[in-house]
């Protein structure tokens, strides 16, 4: 028998709520949400931690300007703190080399990272998936019992065709699903709105397609101050 789903539960045990930012596609901007309110909540003062998933993708760091950052060994490991907030990531690790891993390997890697992680107390726990309803997600549903889900969706059909689907498989394992974010909204009307009424799952707000994202890439202070943090930061207050 594998202990280390009990030694999970153990791990988590002192964090208060637990948020996958997740979506059907790659590119919405479920790395960006996950990084950026991560860093939000840690300027009000929550003890936050941010955990990247995207084995294959990861971009947290980036998105946060990560310099040489290692986790301390202590019967564990104890994530080091990027701008108040608790990081953790495999790329803590590999570096710049990829790591390309096959289904039982990504979710061993998943096991693993949860096992040895001490998080200590926190009021939330943001973990950035990678796209779709694959193996990661699928896993962190089965380890961890008390996953909420955040879904992120452009207002294109093309992704938000493949959101309804994950939406679905999310109701129908019982999920806690916090609401969409529409991500990249062009002009001023919502597109995901009235399908989350439809579908029954709460609407926290739109974020513009925002020019000035990428010139704050890896600079908190401007990230915090672009069009995008500030949509996002007048979400954060609906997430309690
Ligand atoms: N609202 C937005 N406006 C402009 N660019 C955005 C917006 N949201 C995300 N991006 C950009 O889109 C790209 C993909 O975002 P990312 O968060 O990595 O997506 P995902 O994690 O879903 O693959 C990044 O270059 C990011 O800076
Ligand atoms: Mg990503």
């Amino acid at each position: 028998m594998d202990p280390r789903p009990l030694i999970i539960d153990k791990r988590l045990e002192a964090v208060k709520r637990i948020v996958a930012v997740s979506g059907g596609k790659g590119g919405i901007g479920k790395s960006s949400v996950a990084a950026v309110l991560a860093l939000i909540l840690a300027r009000e003062g929550r003890r936050v931690g941010l955990l990247d998933l995207d084995f294959a993708g990861p971009s947290a760091h980036v998105i946060l300007g990560a310099k040489q950052v290692m986790p301390v060994e202590e019967k564990g490991l104890i994530p080091p703190l990027m701008e108040g907030i608790s990081f953790m990531s495999l790329v803590l690790f590999s570096g710049n080399r990829p790591t390309p891993l096959r289904g039982t390997d990504v979710s061993n890697a998943i096991v693993e990272l949860l096992a040895v992680t001490i998080w200590g107390s926190l009021d939330m726990l943001i973990i950035d998936m990678p796209p779709g309803i694959g193996d990661a997600t699928l896993d962190v549903i089965r380890l961890i019992k008390r996953m909420e889900f955040l879904t992120v969706t452009t207002p294109s059909r093309v992704a938000t065709e493949v959101m309804k689907k994950e939406l679905a498989m999310l109701k129908e394992l019982g999920v806690p699903l916090i609401g969409i974010i529409e991500n990249m909204r062009i002009g001023k009307h919502s597109v995901l709105e009235r399908q989350a009424i439809s579908l029954d799952i709460p609407f926290l707000g739109c974020i513009d397609l925002d020019p000035g994202l990428e010139d704050a890439i890896g600079n908190p202070d401007k990230l915090v101050e672009t069009t995008f943090g500030r949509q996002l930061n007048s979400m954060a207050d609906g997430l309690w």
